[in-house]
């Protein structure tokens, strides 16, 4: 698999083809010396980006790379204590953080390349990026 394209502090791209459907890809954004972890989700035409950080107890989500989804693939699921989250908007729908959301990251999809633009702030007030796809 085609690991994420490490640009500093600009956007981070991989090739959609890496992006299950639906699934879940993990990018570690180096920028200025600080790592940070990203997950970008992909559900049919719907592409959301989340920084991978629990809103319950600030860590991460996943224990095993790329795996995000609960096992029917409807929602996205913290390991630790198994909140669930809207995969269209990251709004924590069950569990200890439950009414809070996932911290969206800008991400667009344009001539089958995925580009997350992080550290810059999701393009909408819900949090959420719209993206186009081919
Ligand atoms: S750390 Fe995610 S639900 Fe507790």
């Amino acid at each position: 698999m085609t690991e994420p394209k490490q640009q500093g502090r600009g956007p981070t791209t991989f090739p959609l083809s890496a992006l299950r459907d639906p699934g879940c890809k993990e990018v570690v954004i180096d920028s200025a010396g600080e790592r940070s972890g990203i997950f970008v989700v992909r559900q049919g035409d719907l592409i959301r980006a989340y920084v991978n950080s629990c809103p319950h107890q600030r860590v991460p989500l996943n224990w095993k790379p790329d795996t995000f989804l609960t096992p029917e693939l409807d929602a996205i699921q913290c390991s630790l204590h198994r909140a669930l989250f809207r995969i269209e908007d990251g709004f924590c729908t069950a569990g200890p953080c439950a009414g809070r959301s996932l911290t969206a990251v800008a991400v667009r999809v344009e001539a089958g390349i995925v580009t997350v633009d992080f550290p810059a702030p999701a393009a909408t007030s819900g949090g959420v990026s719209p993206v186009g796809l081919p």
